[in-house]
């Protein structure tokens, strides 16, 4: 196994699904999942009866049009909003009944996000930054400063570490973000448009950063983007579209009589 993955880091070639873990059990199940919004103008239902899963150590990528849902799907994931309707397993926990405190430690202990923009803390430097996180579940500054160094240097970052976000490039900055959301040592990495904001070489660059970290540590990730050469990269493509879900075929494996899954 190890020599597959740092075969993979050294020519930072596409995951085949045979260079990703055995999915060995369910990261995420969700079942009959609702998501309708009630804002004044009126209802608007973004999905219902939803079903899905990912395997553990499945590198799955979520595309779709702008406004599809496909942000409201992650933050639900993540146990940043709740559904309408419906279970939401993740990491063996139903994330939908949370109270906002349970939500809060969960998200801390098993989840990594990134966003199309970087949010780091402009006052504070790139170490500083990625060690937010243990800092806030009470670490010693020690400690995580430490875990914060040794993340900067897995993401290429050595000699930038007292860089505030302002002096580093959009691709640093998105490296950095990487750190922090994985300086916990999520299992759940969820990534929405993460190199959205990025010009092409940059952004291949990034993709390639996350698919490494995904399989160094094991991670059971979910990436939603709009580059499709990059979502094909990952071990499932799957599309949002009216509200479901479904397995994106890419025209030049659509031939006549091939079927679809
Ligand atoms: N808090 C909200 N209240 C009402 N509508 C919302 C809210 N958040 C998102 N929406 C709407 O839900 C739809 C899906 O949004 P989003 O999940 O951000 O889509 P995507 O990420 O696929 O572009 C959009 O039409 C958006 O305007
Ligand atoms: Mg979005």
């Amino acid at each position: 196994m190890a020599g597959i993955l740092s075969a993979a880091a050294a020519q930072a070639r596409p995951a085949r699904e045979t260079d990703l873990r055995p999915a060995e059990a369910a990261m995420v199940s969700v079942r009959g999942l609702e998501k309708t919004y009630r804002p004044a103008r009126g209802p608007l239902t973004l999905f219902k009866n939803l079903d899905f899963e990912v395997a553990a150590g499945e590198m799955v990528a979520i595309i779709g049009q702008s406004g599809a849902g496909k942000s409201t799907l992650l933050h639900i994931l993540g146990a940043l909003d709740t559904p309408s309707a419906g279970t939401v397993y993740c990491a063996s926990t139903n994330v939908a009944k949370f109270t906002s405190r349970q939500a809060a430690a969960f998200r801390n202990r098993e989840i990594g996000y990134v966003w199309q923009f970087h949010y780091l803390l402009p006052e504070f430097t790139a170490q500083e930054n990625v060690a937010m996180p243990l800092l806030a579940r009470g670490q010693n500054k020690r400690e995580a400063m430490q875990l914060a160094a040794n993340w900067l240097s897995e993401v290429g970052l050595d000699d930038r570490r007292d860089h505030r976000p302002g002096e580093l490039s959009g691709g640093e900055q998105q490296r950095v973000a990487l750190a922090r959301a994985l300086v916990n040592n999520p299992r759940l990495l969820l990534a929405d448009e993460p190199t959205g904001d990025l010009d092409e070489t940059t952004a291949r660059q990034v993709f390639d950063l996350i698919e490494r970290v995904h399989l160094n540590h094991g991670l059971t990730s979910i990436v939603v983007t709009h580059n499709l050469d990059l979502a094909q990269r990952c071990s499932r493509v799957l599309r949002l579209e009216h509200g479901a879900l479904s397995p994106y075929i890419a025209q030049s494996n659509l031939r006549p009589g091939s079927g679809s899954e």
